[in-house]
């Protein structure tokens, strides 16, 4: 007996190796964790519970019956982060570079189905070479069920994935489908097709971090939503996500202990907003003053920095915040921050987070190059978003909402439960010289100006829109955390009901 329950431990102790520890020391030298260490610090400590340790490939080809390495380059299986259960995998890069065989597809495959099922997060540590080159079309057909699971589990469980290492060809598209990504700056990167491939076809000479890098794809390319300095910083990170999100669509996120007076008055909230009113002022300071313990999980923090996105609680329970920030491009909509804003109000809207929208936007940035990159069907995807969004909406508009733009941003007309507005609101069609200028068309320039002041004041409030019911309450900023809680409080109970239909069909 003791023989065999001593053949069990060397047996693990083996999978446990990995590659080897030659591989594991290649692994530290460039900065990274193996997957196992990544592992230990994404779950709460002795948490983890592994699955398929002893899978290896079926792979007959060039030779490779002679070495089936346990596990086969991924680590799976299931813990908890702060006590909430979630699924992981961990790519191996230490095992045949962590490339996916048909086996370390299936064992994939198994933890997306018990997630799925059983009702709780995706996480995956992406570190891999791609298709296992010598399993030829049955490493695609792998990574085939693995994306079909991704769309599955879209909207059922959280899916985050954390790419530490490499990520390129096809295999990208499986953390594309993901509700997150995050990556870790200088020792991961994303692309479909590399550098070389690049420079052969279109003669663009390269490197793997400016093609693919955890800069370009949070600054330019938009594909990822956060860039961490290294591993550890990452996986702490992603706890700190976790905490603010539901295991599934049919749970609530989780409600935290806090410490923070839901009633609490913020005065310098009252001169928050400048006296001129083409002066910008940083709207993240009324989020972190709204939120409790000013605690503010931002997500694409370093792109389109015209709209804020992240989550925040209140009275303990999470909030999506969708904000206008008029320190860049004035606030302004645009193809970039209306897309960003749109995929952010679905994943909310899909794991029944409420959604809190902070208004201060002149309207769509105007240009050539906006029109003819289709700002008419991005921007058409935040107001689908916001309309189509069933959850408990409040908004508040701090100063401008013009245009189009009021009516996008989570205004009254698409269904919104609370709109509020502070008493330095302007909601008009459009600015008041532009509106001038067309109305009375023809007149000198000193008629327009006093012409101009007459229609600001009639307009460039928020009492028009309040006596419409537009607006159900001009509030005072100072206690804008208090009636904020407060309405959310009230819609706990909400239902609301869309008319049947597959699905619906969001301009893409
Ligand atoms: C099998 C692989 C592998 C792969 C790496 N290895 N990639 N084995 N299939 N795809 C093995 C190497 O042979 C090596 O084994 C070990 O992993 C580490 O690789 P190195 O090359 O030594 O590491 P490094 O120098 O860090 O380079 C990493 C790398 C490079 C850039 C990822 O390995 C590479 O270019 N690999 C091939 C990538 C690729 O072309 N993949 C297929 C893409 S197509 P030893 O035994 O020496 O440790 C694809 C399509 C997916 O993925 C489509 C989905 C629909």
């Amino acid at each position: 007996m003791k023989d065999i329950l001593q053949e069990l431990e060397d047996r693990r102790a083996v999978a446990r190796l990995g590659g080897g520890a030659r591989r594991i020391e290649a692994q530290h030298s460039k900065g990274k964790l193996t997957a196992r260490e990544r592992i230990e610090l994404l779950l709460d400590e002795g948490s983890f519970e592994e699955f398929d340790m002893f899978v290896a490939h079926r792979c007959t080809d060039f030779g490779m019956e002679k070495e089936r390495p346990a596990g086969d380059g991924v680590v799976t299986g299931w813990g908890t982060v702060n006590g909430r259960m979630v699924y992981v995998f961990s790519q191996d890069f230490t095992v045949m570079g962590g490339s996916v065989s048909e086996t370390h597809g299936q064992k994939i495959c198994k933890i997306m189905d018990m997630a799925m099922q059983n009702g709780a997060p995706i996480i995956g540590m992406d570190d891999s070479g791609g298709a296992r080159i010598q399993e030829g079309v049955a490493s695609l057909a792998a990574y085939g069920e693995v994306f079909q699971r991704n769309i599955m589990a879209s909207g059922v469980v959280p899916q985050i994935s954390l790419i530490m290492g490499p990520c390129a060809g096809g295999a990208v598209y499986s953390p594309a489908m993901t509700d997150f990504i995050f990556m870790v700056k200088d020792s991961s990167y994303m692309f479909v097709t590399g550098p070389d491939v690049v420079k052969t076809v279109t003669n663009e000479v390269v490197t793997a971090e400016e093609l693919g890098g955890a800069l370009t794809h949070t600054n330019k390319s938009s594909v990822a939503d956060g860039a961490y300095e290294n591993d550890v910083e990452a996986l702490a990170e992603t706890r700190r996500l976790i905490d603010f999100l539901p295991m599934s669509n049919r749970d609530r996120a989780p409600v935290r202990p806090f410490f923070d007076d839901p009633a609490r008055v913020e005065m310098s909230l009252d001169t928050l907003i400048p006296d001129n009113p083409n002066q910008p002022y940083d709207m993240k300071e009324l989020i972190l003053k709204l939120a409790d313990e000013a605690d503010f999980f931002e997500i694409q923090a370093a792109f389109a920095g015209n709209i804020l996105t992240g989550f925040i609680r209140l009275e303990g329970q999470t909030v999506g915040v969708v904000a206008n920030q008029p320190t860049v491009l004035a606030g302004c909509l645009d193809i970039d921050s209306s897309r960003k804003a749109a995929r952010f109000v679905r994943f909310c809207d899909a794991f029944e987070i409420p959604i809190l929208t902070l208004v201060d936007v002149p309207g769509f940035l105007p240009g050539v190059g906006q029109e003819h990159a289709g700002v008419i069907k991005h921007g058409a995807k935040l107001l689908f978003a916001y309309g189509e969004a069933t959850v408990p909406k409040v908004t508040v508009i701090t100063r401008k909402a013009y245009g189009g733009a009021y009516v996008v941003m989570a205004s009254k007309h698409l269904r919104a439960d609370f709109n509020y507005a502070w008493p330095t609101a302007e909601i008009a069609v459009m600015g008041a010289k532009g509106a001038t200028e067309i109305i009375h068309r023809g007149k000198s320039a000193e008629e327009i100006a006093a012409l101009a002041a007459k229609y600001e004041d009639r307009f460039a409030n928020p009492f028009v829109a309040a006596e419409k019911g537009f607006i159900d309450e001009v509030i005072m900023p100072h206690s804008t955390r208090r009636r904020v809680a407060r309405a959310f409080a009230s819609l706990r109970g909400k239902k609301l009901t869309t008319p049947w239909k597959k699905h619906d069909n969001i301009p893409l």
